[in-house]
Formats: C-alpha cells, structure tokens, sequence
C-alpha cells in the first residue's frame, strides 16, 4: 500500500514549500521529539534535524529562516556555518565537512512523509 513506515509524520502537501522555501515539523527519533525542517532546494525537497553540527543547536534565530540570501546554502544563524541543501554537507565554517542529520522523505498521493533517521543516516554527526 505505502512504502513509508508506521512512524513516519505528513508533514507536508505536495507543492505546499516553494523553492527555496523551508517548514518545520517535530518528530520522534529515538524516542526523544526533535524539532526538524523540509527545505524545497531547486524543485526537490530534502529534510534535516535542526541541530548544528558545531555546536548542538537550531539553526534557525529567526523562526524558520535556514537559508542564505541566495537559497544556495542553509546557514546556521550562530557562526554562520553554510550546509548544502541537498546533502547536508557543511561547506563553510566551523564544522566543515560534517553533516546535518537527514531525515528521509516519502511522498505517497500529494502528501510528503518524514521518518525518523536510521542509525546509518545519523552516524554523521555522532
Ligand atoms: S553553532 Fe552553528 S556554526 Fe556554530
């Protein structure tokens, strides 16, 4: 019927974030409720924990505001560290070359689904 697990949250409408745009949810991972976001980065979109690889924090000091001026990078409001959208990757800053902790999405009808990480996608940043 679906190939999204029975953890797994809507946290969005097909169409709902607009490119460059991003939206925050909450979710289960490990039993702890993290705080996360859905970022739309040139048509596609990919989800993160909202916790800094520098220092373990959100990113976000203005409510949902991830992304530098140009919507190329996500930027951690703190130090200024600037990830890549569609990877995670950092590419400029403190934690250069670490990476956000990605959150697999699942799109069945026009709803988008989050689940929580695996032990393999979190690895990264233990
Ligand atoms: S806490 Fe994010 S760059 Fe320092």
């Amino acid at each position: 019927m679906s190939d999204h697990g029975a953890d797994s949250i809507v946290v969005a409408r097909v169409g709902e974030i607009a490119p460059g745009r991003t939206k925050k949810f909450f979710l289960i991972c490990e039993g702890r409720e993290e705080e996360c976001f859905v970022v739309n980065h040139q048509g596609q979109l990919y989800a993160y924990i909202n916790r800094c690889c520098h220092v373990p924090m959100t990113m976000d000091w203005v409510d949902n505001q991830f992304m530098t001026e140009d919507k190329q990078f996500i930027q951690c409001a703190t130090h200024g560290a600037c990830y890549l959208p569609d990877t995670g990757e950092c590419v400029g800053g403190p934690p250069f070359g670490q990476f956000l902790t990605r959150v697999p999405l699942t799109t069945e009808g026009d709803q988008v689904f989050a689940s929580a990480p695996t032990a393999d996608e979190s690895s990264s940043d233990r």
